[in-house]
């Protein structure tokens, strides 16, 4: 009698089949309802909990503005404002921001009543493609509060100054984040300067 490991005799090496399952573990459901306020509108989302911001934002409330260029946190297009601070939608989960009021382009101003930053960036074609601009903008209106804060960036001089001045140098190095595949930069920093006064913040 051959034992089971005996490969001289094909035809009899048997191995036992795994008993079928007759039961599948029962799983944890990962949806669950998250609460999010944007553009100052609360909405209750039945939603995966794996569900990045940006999806939830873009997929469930149709809030199409804001862009998914590279989904890995180096393009800046998703840029959106949580509590005022730019973040990178697309690198945060949307269960994450229970009760944190989040700022999308549709959520700054209106077409009859733009914010400074969106008639600025029309003003000076600070763009051609379009599908960067709306991080660009959210992450210019932050990054205008960064500097009058007094946040340091890898351009300031002066680091320890109360406010920081914006001068060319400095809104490049802030907004660095955000990609323009159109390389529309030039006309991106005369809005921002254009908003901000010359070389001031
Ligand atoms: Fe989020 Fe590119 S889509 S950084
Ligand atoms: Fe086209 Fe910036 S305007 S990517």
């Amino acid at each position: 009698m051959p034992s089971e490991g005996d490969r001289s005799r094909p035809g009899r090496f048997l191995r036992k089949a795994p008993a079928p399952r007759t039961s599948a573990p029962a799983k944890e459901s990962s949806a669950k309802t998250v609460t999010l306020e944007v553009n100052g509108h609360t909405y209750a989302l039945e939603i995966d909990l794996r569900t990045t911001l940006l999806d939830a934002l873009r997929e469930r409330l149709h809030l199409t503005g804001t862009k998914k260029g590279c989904d890995h946190g180096q393009c800046g297009a998703c840029t959106v404002l949580v509590d005022g601070r730019r973040i990178n939608s697309c690198l945060t989960l949307a269960v994450m921001h229970e009760g944190d009021a989040i700022t999308t382009i549709e959520g700054l101003g209106a077409p009859e009543e733009l914010h400074p930053m969106q008639r600025a960036f029309l003003e000076h074609d600070g763009f051609q493609c379009g599908y960067c601009t709306s991080g660009q903008i959210c992450s210019a209106v932050a990054m205008v509060a960064e500097a009058r804060a007094g946040w340091p960036s890898h351009a300031t001089e002066d680091v320890a100054a109360p406010r920081v001045a914006l001068t060319d140098a400095e809104i490049r190095e802030r907004m660095s984040g955000n990609v323009c595949r159109c390389a529309a930069y030039p006309n991106i920093v005369a809005a921002i300067r254009s908003v901000v006064g010359g070389g001031g913040t």
